[in-house]
């Protein structure tokens, strides 16, 4: 189709809106040249010549025994950092260091749970989900999965947490590298405390104040100031209709599951003890980085996302099994459909069937067993290019992503994707 290939070269330079670009009767103008982009990145990504990779883990503090992307013990209920390990106290980044849109990876480094500077590896990050946080293995296998293979190097494994720093993470020749502020990657709209690539003129990463108070809004109407399920269900529902109604670029597809995920992991994995412990706006402000400041933006300025004093760590793991159950519960509180905005408030649901979803929609009698596989295959399988807006992931990329993923999902019920030989 002549118009579809004039088009798609049109916005060549903007594939992250490609889905959007490629829909009948869309106006460009609304599309934001890459020029126009604010970006922490390229030549403005902050460079640490210093690159100390995390902290290793010694005899003496071991945390759950998580080490070299190996699974651990599982038992959690540790004071983290322990009392005594200097090495994983809290030091704050310097204007070298990358920080991104991840609250518990921006903790996890200013802890050096995982390097500082914030180029990580797989092996960092596998390790640092358990011994931080009490992540299980199989769900923290997934995360890093999916991040390195999205916005970072399969060869050699490692990720920015925030700009791109291709030049530090990449192999010879595997194109560009986003970091996870790579946008409608892993990086989503109708963030909680994120803006729109869209809407922030290209800031997808920072801490936003008003948004943060926007979610603290939420838990002090619904739930007493607690960052709960009920309460982060609604932040969810708030801020996609946010989205739908400002965004006129807004974009949520398949992988935004993740965002629930994301949303489950203030009341299950930030609280002291976890899931047995309270997510108060002390706990939450703490790990967000948000501080109460009179005449900031929304009354909260950022600082440094800091593991709270004597904090200790879920006793259970949380694993894959776990959070589906949370993406199920979040979701279908407020149900969403899956598409994106040609243009503010008009919304087009996802004309592709991907795997479980059809017509924009789960089923309506959808199973966390489902949401799991549909997990396996965000990890292991490109989206349809009709409704997805991002460049698709190569061969070579799927099939490390398989090769690390089947092993996890082994027993899980799903149709595995077959590993390539060489
Ligand atoms: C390798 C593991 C991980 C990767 C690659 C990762 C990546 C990301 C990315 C790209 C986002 C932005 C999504 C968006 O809102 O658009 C995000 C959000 C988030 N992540 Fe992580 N993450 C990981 C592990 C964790 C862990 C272990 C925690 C908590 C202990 C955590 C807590 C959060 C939270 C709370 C958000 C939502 C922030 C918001 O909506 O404002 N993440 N993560
Ligand atoms: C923070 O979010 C609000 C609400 O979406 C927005 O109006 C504001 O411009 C954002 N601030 C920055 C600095 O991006
Ligand atoms: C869905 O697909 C059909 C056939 O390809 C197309 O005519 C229609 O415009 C699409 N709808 C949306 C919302 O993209
Ligand atoms: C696919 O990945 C496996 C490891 O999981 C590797 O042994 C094999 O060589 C890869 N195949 C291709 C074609 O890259």
């Amino acid at each position: 189709m002549p118009t579809l290939a004039i088009l798609s070269l049109l916005f060549s330079s903007t594939t992250a809106y490609r889905w959007v670009a490629n829909q009948p009767g869309v106006d460009s103008s609304l599309l934001v040249s890459r020029s126009n982009i604010k970006r922490q990145s390229g030549s403005s990504c902050p460079f640490n010549a210093d690159h100390k990779p995390a902290a290793p883990y010694t005899d003496q503090y071991p945390y759950t025994g998580a080490k070299n992307g190996l699974p651990g013990t599982g038992k959690g209920g540790i004071q983290v950092p322990a009392e005594g390990d200097e090495a994983h106290y809290f030091t704050p980044p310097g204007p070298n260091d990358i920080r991104g849109p991840c609250p518990g990876l921006n903790t996890a480094a200013n802890h050096n749970f995982i390097a500082h500077d914030g180029i990580v590896t797989l092996t960092e990050l596998l390790d640092a989900q358990q011994n931080v946080y009490n992540v299980g293995y199989d769900l923290a296998l997934v995360l890093a999965v999916l991040g390195v293979a999205q916005d970072g190097d399969i060869v050699t494994e490692k990720l920015s947490i925030g700009c791109d720093a291709t030049s530090r993470t990449s192999a010879i020749g595997l194109g560009r590298e986003p970091g996870l502020n790579g946008h409608n990657k892993f990086e989503s709209d109708a963030s909680s405390t994120r803006n729109d690539y869209f809407l922030g003129n290209g800031d997808d990463y920072s801490f936003n104040g008003t948004l943060f108070a926007g979610m603290k809004g939420v838990a002090d109407r619904i739930s007493n100031g607690v960052f709960d399920r009920e309460a982060m269900a609604a932040t969810r529902s708030q801020r996609y209709d946010e989205s739908l109604h400002t965004n006129p670029n807004f974009f949520f597809g398949p992988m935004q599951i993740l965002l629930y995920g994301a949303a489950s992991f203030l009341y299950e994995l930030f609280p002291n003890y976890g899931n047995e412990g309270i997510a108060d706006l002390q706990t939450i402000s703490s790990f967000f980085g948000a501080q109460a400041k009179a005449d900031a933006p929304g009354g909260w300025a950022h600082v440094p996302e800091r593991i709270p004093e004597k904090w200790f760590s879920r006793r259970l793991p949380y694993t894959l099994a776990d959070v589906v159950i949370e993406i199920l519960a979040l979701y279908l509180r407020y149900p969403k459909l899956f598409g994106g905005n040609i243009g503010t408030d008009n919304f087009n649901g996802l004309n592709t069937t991907f795997g479980i979803i059809k017509d924009g929609k789960l089923p309506d009698d959808v199973t966390a067993a489902q949401i799991l596989c549909l997990l396996y295959q965000l990890g292991t399988m490109n989206v349809p290019s009709a409704l997805s807006p991002v460049e698709e992931l190569t061969e070579a990329t799927l099939n490390w992503s398989i090769g690390k993923l089947n092993p996890v999902f082994k027993n899980a019920g799903c149709p595995l994707s077959p590993i390539e030989p060489k």
